[in-house]
């Protein structure tokens, strides 16, 4: 009997082990098994926010952007500023930039409550989120690759010497996508991003006002609603087509009316002159490069396997995964070895919230 219990003992150690192992790699059928109504929750919820506002699209996909060029996409973008955590959210590129903080929020009490616990990363429903959104509003889809996990730092630094400015040249442009492992196809991809959704004056007046390579007409148009002076956070499209995911973004950049000084960048006789013309034409080209380039961004510097945590709020660290983790692991030691029953923690804790929370945090336990 002793032995028996040793083996069995052995059997659920290796399992444990295994299932850590398994999740050290990013899969698109990741919450399949363990919450299948994740992703159709966040199409949900991104489909209601884009309804009500339609910039809210883009603002979502921006998130995703700023969170994977700062650490990798860990969700550090979505933790509040404590004593302890500088948050992103005060970068120069993101203070009263950066939005759909709201949206996300939801997401995630939603989803916790429709898995029946803390499953689903912060990082992944950012992910999910962008490219829900970029559906939403009529691009491309693709399947999201998750299994990231959230971070339990922030760096407001990292934020503003990583994220790209809006009046860098193309050199500049390249180096700073290269620095996160992106080409020279990647950056003129994903800035198609900006097919969608609003800036401010202040960030483009320059241009329309002493700007050179810019079409006179759209600088006299522009002028309109961004003043010389006062008046920086007044909102301008960033293209014509702010709330459809189109390629009217390329095309405006032949016409010379790329709205920052790095939209135009892309096209400004250097080397990715021709890309830009070919997406300017060619939607399917831009559908699927974006696609892919959205999963390589969305790649950059992830948590998997033990590193990181699951946040049950996006804006906090988890404090206490530690302790949780291991009084989970001693109930499910001693719940094992007396009743050497098969492992069905799921069902058996499903409706206790502490328990199963504590059921996630497990699977960060280091063996
Ligand atoms: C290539 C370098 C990039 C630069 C310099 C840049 C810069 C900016 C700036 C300055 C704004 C306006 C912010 C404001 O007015 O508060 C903006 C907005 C936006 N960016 Fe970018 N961006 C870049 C790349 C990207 C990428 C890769 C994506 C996504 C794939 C993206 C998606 C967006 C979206 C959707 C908005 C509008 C957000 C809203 O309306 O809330 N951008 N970007
Ligand atoms: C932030 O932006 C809003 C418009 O979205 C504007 O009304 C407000 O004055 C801005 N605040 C600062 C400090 O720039
Ligand atoms: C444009 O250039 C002029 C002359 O150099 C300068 O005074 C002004 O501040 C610049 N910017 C804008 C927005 O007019």
């Amino acid at each position: 009997m002793a032995s028996r219990s040793i083996f069995q003992l052995q059997v659920f150690l290796i399992f444990a082990l295994a299932t850590t192992a398994f999740s050290s790699v990013l899969s698109p059928y990741y919450y399949e098994k363990v919450c299948p109504k994740a992703l159709p929750t966040i199409k949900r919820i991104v489909e209601a926010a884009v309804y009500k506002e339609r910039r809210m699209g883009g603002s979502l996909l921006r998130l995703h952007f700023h969170d994977c060029f700062v650490q990798g996409c860990d969700a550090s973008l979505l933790l509040d500023a404590t004593s302890t955590i500088d948050s992103e959210k005060n970068a120069r590129p993101n203070l009263n930039s950066t939005r759909g903080f709201e949206v996300i929020d939801q997401i995630k009490k939603e989803v916790d409550k429709i898995c029946g616990r803390p499953v689903v990363s912060c990082a992944d429903i950012l992910a999910v989120a962008a490219r829900d959104s970029v559906v939403a509003l009529g691009g491309p889809s693709w399947k999201v690759q998750l299994g990231r996990r959230d971070s339990t730092t922030a760096s407001r630094n990292l934020a503003n010497d990583n994220l790209p400015s809006p009046i860098m040249d193309l050199p500049a442009l390249i180096k700073n996508f290269k620095n996160q492992g992106l080409n020279e196809k990647d950056l003129v991809a994903l800035s198609g991003g900006h097919t969608l959704g609003l800036s401010q004056c202040g960030l483009f007046k320059e241009r329309i006002y002493n700007g050179t390579n810019i079409d006179s007409d759209f600088a006299k148009e522009r002028r309109k609603t961004c003043p010389r002076t006062g008046g920086d956070t007044k909102f301008s499209p960033l293209d014509p087509t702010f709330a459809r995911f189109d390629t009217a973004y390329f095309s405006n950049l032949i016409k010379k009316k790329g709205l920052l000084e790095s939209d135009q960048a892309l096209f400004s006789g250097g080397s990715t002159d021709e890309l830009v013309k070919t997406y300017s034409y060619n939607p399917k080209a831009f559908s699927a490069d974006f696609a892919n380039s959205m999963i390589k961004m969305g790649n950059i510097n992830v948590l998997t396997g033990k590193r990181g945590q699951i946040r049950s709020n996006c804006r906090k660290v988890e404090s206490l995964e530690w302790l949780l983790s291991f009084l989970y692991f001693c109930v499910q030691l001693i719940y094992f070895i007396c009743k050497c029953k098969k492992f069905e923690s799921v069902k058996l804790f499903g409706n206790n919230v502490l328990l199963s929370k504590m059921l996630i945090l497990f699977q960060n336990l280091e063996f």
